[in-house]
Formats: structure tokens, C-alpha cells, sequence
């Protein structure tokens, strides 16, 4: 069988830059040498040469996150280019981006999200009128950021600008959002239309960290991800149908990975992220695992999946 030639692009401009650069060196590490060619790329370096090795590369795996990576950006330009990719393209990738075009997608199809306030760069609302509405603790997030980056919970009203300037640095989108004090439960997905749920995990943080930010996200042992997580079986139902609504209702391809809450029995969805973390131990990766896919095989199947994508 002929070898694959396969562009990793990782790296890029978005903040989660580091991030993408290590799931890369992972996913390089990973990747079958008998059946792939890699050559890697940074996007934010190495576009044209991308493009000028284009007609010689068979598939493109995007670990890129955020901002012109996952956004539909990238795709965009592979599609252009005519080399396929894994994962959704460029209408699911912009869709999920997005936090607030897929709460409106997520809520037309009756799925409870935290109630929430949108707010640009030129509008103006006091704690007062935000806190009346909302409830204290809130959490302020830019719309179209990921790994926790520019997200602030707010407890008490003094906090409130400092939470609205930490996510307008990232962002002249922002979202204010209640602050649901449950447990924290996430679902991958594999598949373009015919969907596998991969176990669900629960995100428990050590206790110094107030949510799952940045360095409870990236610190080892930082966080306990627990899986398959201990809910009961009609819970477990709803979160993989869930998921599963989500993956298509953005229009995602290949895999996704939905965030939920889980407070006195209802699930509040809180994003669906197209390209999940791919180092072996990042969230859908570990799922994949206690459902005997091991990450070598988890990349061959999204390949084989973006390869089947029309
Ligand atoms: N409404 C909310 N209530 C409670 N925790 C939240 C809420 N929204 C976000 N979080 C916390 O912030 C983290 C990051 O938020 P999320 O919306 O998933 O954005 P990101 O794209 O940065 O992962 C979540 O994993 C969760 O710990
Ligand atoms: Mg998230």
C-alpha cells in the first residue's frame, strides 16, 4: 500500500499557539510511519510553502486551535487547495467557534445553555443591571476563544470590569453567562453521520481552582477526569444524545467534544469544541481509550473519516 502523505499543521497565531504546537509534537510521535509521510507546517510561517507542496500532500490533519485554526479559516484554504482534512469544515468549524451563534443553534433546538447576556466592545451595562438579571456568580467568556483564556468567574460586583476587560482582551464579542455550580461532564464524538459516543468523562478540579481553566486544563494531575464518569444510566442517555444533537446540529465532521454542566438533573451544554486537545492524555483522546481505541488508531480513524467526508 502506498504511503500517505500527510501536512501536520500545528502551531499557528491564536493564543493556544503552545498548546497546538504540543499536541503536534504528540500527534508526530503517534502517527503510524508505515502508513504516513509527515511533513509538518506552521501556519503561521509556513502557508506558502503549504501551498506550493499542495499538488504532493494526500491529507491534512489540523491540530491547530482557536482563531484561524479551528474557525474555518484553515479549512477554507485546504479546501481551496483541494486536500482533504479531519474534522468538521468550514461551516462547522466557524459554527462551533463561536459561542454565541451555537447557543442560538443549540437553543433553536430546544437544548438548555446558562442564561446568558451578549455584550460588544461599544455597549455599555453596569454589575447592577447584569447581577439583577443574572445572579451572582457569573462568568464572563470572549465569544470565539478556547482552552479558558480570557474566561473570569465573578462572585462579587467589584469583580464584574475586571471579568469584562480579561475577556475583552480576546475578543470585541463577549458573552456573560450564569455560573452553574454542578458537575462538570464532557462527551467526544466520533463519526460523520453515522455517530459513536465515546464514554463520557467528568472534569473534577482540584479544589484551589474555581473552574476548569487554563492551568486546570494543562497542569498534569491538576484536574481528575474521571472515566466513564460515575452518573446514573438515564443521565449518561441524555449526554450522549446530547452530543450527539450537538455534533450535528453544528454540522461537525469526523469528531467533537461537547462541554456540559450537570445541576439537580438538568444539562446545560456549554460548547462543542471541533478540534478537542490531541495529546494522548487530552479529554476525547483518553475516552477513546477506555473504548479500546488507542491514540495511533484514534488518528487513523479521523483520517479515514476526513478522507470519507464529502
Ligand atoms: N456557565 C458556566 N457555569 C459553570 N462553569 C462554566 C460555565 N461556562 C464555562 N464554565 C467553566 O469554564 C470552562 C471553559 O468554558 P467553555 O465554555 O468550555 O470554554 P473553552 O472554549 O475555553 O473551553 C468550562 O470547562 C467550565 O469549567
Ligand atoms: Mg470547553
Amino acid at each position: 500500500m502506498n504511503k500517505l502523505n500527510i501536512a501536520l499543521l500545528s502551531g499557528g497565531d491564536s493564543p493556544e499557539r503552545d498548546v497546538s504546537l504540543n499536541s503536534g509534537k504528540q500527534v508526530l510521535a503517534a502517527l503510524d510511519k508505515k502508513k504516513y509521510n509527515v511533513i509538518g507546517y506552521d501556519p503561521a510561517f509556513d502557508l506558502n510553502k503549504l501551498i506550493a507542496d499542495a499538488s504532493d500532500i494526500d491529507f491534512a490533519l489540523i491540530i491547530m486551535h482557536g482563531k484561524l485554526g479551528e474557525d474555518g479559516s484553515v479549512q477554507g484554504l485546504l479546501d481551496l487547495l483541494k486536500i482533504p482534512y479531519q474534522g468538521a469544515g468550514i461551516l462547522g468549524s466557524a459554527l462551533a467557534m463561536n459561542k454565541i451563534v451555537s447557543k442560538q443553534l443549540y437553543e433553536h433546538a430546544g437544548i438548555l445553555v446558562p442564561p446568558y447576556i451578549l455584550l460588544n466592545s461599544l455597549q455599555k451595562i453596569s454589575a447592577e443591571e447584569c447581577i439583577g438579571k443574572l445572579r451572582l456568580p457569573l462568568i464572563i467568556k470572549p465569544v470565539s476563544c478556547g482552552s479558558s483564556i480570557g474566561i473570569s468567574v465573578v462572585k462579587n460586583k467589584v469583580d464584574f470590569d475586571k471579568g469584562l476587560n480579561n475577556a475583552f482582551n480576546y475578543d470585541n464579542r463577549i458573552i456573560i453567562e450564569k455560573y452553574i455550580d454542578g458537575i462538570e461532564l464532557t462527551c467526544g464524538i466520533l463519526g460523520n453521520t453515522d455517530l459513536q459516543t465515546l464514554p463520557i468523562i467528568q472534569i473534577a478540579p482540584d479544589k484551589k481552582y474555581t473552574f476548569f481553566d487554563y492551568d486546570a486544563k494543562y497542569i498534569p494531575g491538576a484536574t481528575n477526569e474521571i472515566c466513564p464518569a460515575p452518573i446514573d444510566e438515564n443521565i449518561a442517555m441524555q449526554v450522549s444524545e446530547l452530543a450527539k444533537n450537538a455534533h450535528r446540529i453544528l454540522n461537525c465532521r469526523g469528531c467533537s467534544r461537547t462541554d456540559m454542566i450537570l445541576k439537580d438533573g438538568l444539562l446545560f451544554v456549554l460548547e462543542t469544541n471541533t478540534i478537542p486537545g490531541m495529546t494522548p492524555t487530552s479529554l476525547l483522546p483518553l475516552s477513546a481509550k477506555v473504548a479500546g481505541i488507542k491514540f495511533g488508531e484514534l488518528l487513523d480513524k479521523l483520517i479515514e473519516l476526513g478522507r470519507k467526508a464529502v
